[in-house]
């Protein structure tokens, strides 16, 4: 089988982090070839480099057999490698259509762009891959999601020959994520080679050919997915075995903690009411869309006032901001957490800790030797890849700067934890780590309500499922007795 691009002897240093060191690796045309390993493993970081945007200092790069230099990423596109990167790139203020063609724009004999042309022209490239997205719309309006299959959009609008995909479907649900691999398949019939990072084991083994496995910066091995197991790739990539995922249930559950009562969304029309217990998980299901992350904001008051009540024992709150929400024992872990959460100039430190701070100035001063220790603590506990809690975090893996921002919410002792798609990026053994953590404050009598997308993860972890539909609560059930059909069906046309 022919070789499109070919890595050898990669090495890569920053300050304080040996990130790659002497890692090899080979993309055939027409394969999917995953990339795995746990957060901070050094997976981005060589996709960037095979990308032109980062330099190694040592190894070799050969396209089609012959050795490149890839000094800039308008170089490797020349080529033919284009990249989706992990984290989002677009240009809010601007439409889908002009981030889908930056650089290109369709002009008239008189340099204006002909944005009728334009609009078509991405029109197409969204329907190829069945995208329903305005292409006048701007992107600022679009949900991570949305703007994640943008990404793609506009990474397959270049007639690559290698596409580097740098966990596309990370903010996907899994409907969306099967319609991407069905166009990945195809795509690969055409002799494109796709690398394909992702923390989704079951998504590499549905659709991967091989996969190359890299463990703090070093190459593990590659092998054949038909020729392996699951198991295998874990302890490939954590370097032992992990046992089950998810914690036990607990029997027992409380009282009401939380009731929510005809609360209405921002533009629906739909109410909806539900209580949540103490020491319950409720797992919250539903497409993109359905409403499950703007329930989310309403609660916690992120989204100007909407219809309705809410209890706490029985009390009603008046929630009219996030601080409020704070004071009331709430905490919330939002879906996109560059947007809505971590701080990227400030240190792994200051972010753990950003959610007490309010609450510690009330008191007076904490000790800095304390405020460090329960940062360092929580590095540990979460095995947060990073050279010291002072490191900012714009500097830490994209699954790393997740961890801290669990962590933060996980310090607060709240009363009542929200999260939005709480293990989006982060790999299977953290993953397992903050499964039994948010286990642990159930038992202490926290109710969490958990989003996810991962429908695994939903019937893993909650003790009862709510599914969102348009905007409302479509269904309930009891998490041992309902199946993944179940949940699809009522999440898609109840
Ligand atoms: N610009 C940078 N400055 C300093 N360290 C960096 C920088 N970029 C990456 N690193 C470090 O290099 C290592 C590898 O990071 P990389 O982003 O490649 O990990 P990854 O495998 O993609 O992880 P994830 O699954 O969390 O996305 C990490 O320890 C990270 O902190
Ligand atoms: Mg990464």
């Amino acid at each position: 089988m022919t070789l499109v691009l070919d890595a050898v002897g990669i090495t890569k240093e920053f300050p304080g982090t040996r990130a790659l060191n002497n890692v090899h690796l080979d993309l055939r045309a027409g394969e999917i070839h995953a990339v795995m390993g746990e957060n901070g493993a050094g997976k981005s970081t060589l996709m960037k480099i095979l990308a032109g945007i980062d330099y190694p200092n040592s190894g070799e790069i050969r396209f089609q057999g012959q050795p490149v230099q890839l000094t800039s990423p308008r170089e490797a596109l020349m080529l033919g490698i284009a990249i989706v990167h992990q984290e989002l790139s677009l240009v809010p203020p601007l439409t889908v259509a002009e981030n889908i063609f930056p650089g290109r724009l369709p002009v008239n004999r008189f340099g204006l762009v002909r944005y009728g042309m334009l609009f078509e022209q991405a029109q197409a490239a969204l329907d190829k891959l069945n995208i329903a997205v305005d292409p006048r719309a701007l992107v600022s309006q679009l949900s991570v999601a949305q703007q994640q299959l943008v990404e793609i959009a506009k990474a397959l609008s270049y007639n690559c020959k290698v596409l580097i995909l740098d966990e596309p479907t990370s903010a996907l649900t899994d409907s969306e994520a099967n319609l991407l691999l069905g166009f990945l398949k195809r795509l690969t019939q055409e002799g494109v080679g796709i690398l394909y990072i992702s923390h989704k084991i079951n998504e590499v083994f549905a659709a991967a050919d091989r996969v190359t496995v890299l463990r703090d910066g070093e190459y593990v091995g590659t092998e054949s997915i038909a020729e392996i197991t699951p198991d295998h790739v874990i302890r490939m990539m954590v370097g032992r075995e992990l046992g089950d995922l998810y914690p036990p249930r607990s029997e027992k559950r409380g009282g009401v903690l939380l009731e929510v009562r005809n609360l209405r969304l921002p533009n629906q029309t739909a109410r909806n009411s539900f209580q949540l217990y103490e020491g319950e998980i409720l797992g919250i299901a539903g497409l993109l869309g359905s409403g499950r992350s703007e329930l989310a904001r309403a609660i916690f008051g992120v989204d100007p006032k909407t219809e309705g009540e809410i209890l706490l024992q029985g009390r009603t709150l008046h929630i009219q901001n996030p601080q409020q929400a704070i004071r009331y024992g709430l905490g919330y872990l939002p879906e996109d957490r560059k947007i809505a959460g971590l701080f990227l100039e400030m240190s792994v430190k200051l972010n753990i800790e950003a959610a007490t701070i309010p609450e510690v100035s009330h008191y007076g001063l904490v000790s800095a030797a304390k405020e460090r220790a329960l940062a360092e603590q929580y590095v540990g506990m979460l095995n947060i890849s990073t050279p010291s809690v002072e490191q900012e975090v714009r500097r830490l893996s994209g699954g790393n700067q997740q961890k801290a921002l669990v962590a933060r919410w996980l310090s607060i002792n709240p009363k009542i934890l929200i999260v939005d798609e709480p293990t989006r990026g982060i790999d299977v053994g953290a993953k397992k780590e903050i499964h039994f953590l948010l286990r642990e404050l159930a038992h202490k009598g926290v109710g969490v309500i958990m989003i996810s997308s991962e429908l695994p993860e939903i019937l893993g972890m909650s003790d009862r499922i709510l599914v969102m539909h348009e905007g409302s609560i479509a269904a309930e059930y009891a998490s041992k007795t309902v199946t993944e059909e179940e949940i699809i069906r009522s999440a898609s046309n109840s």
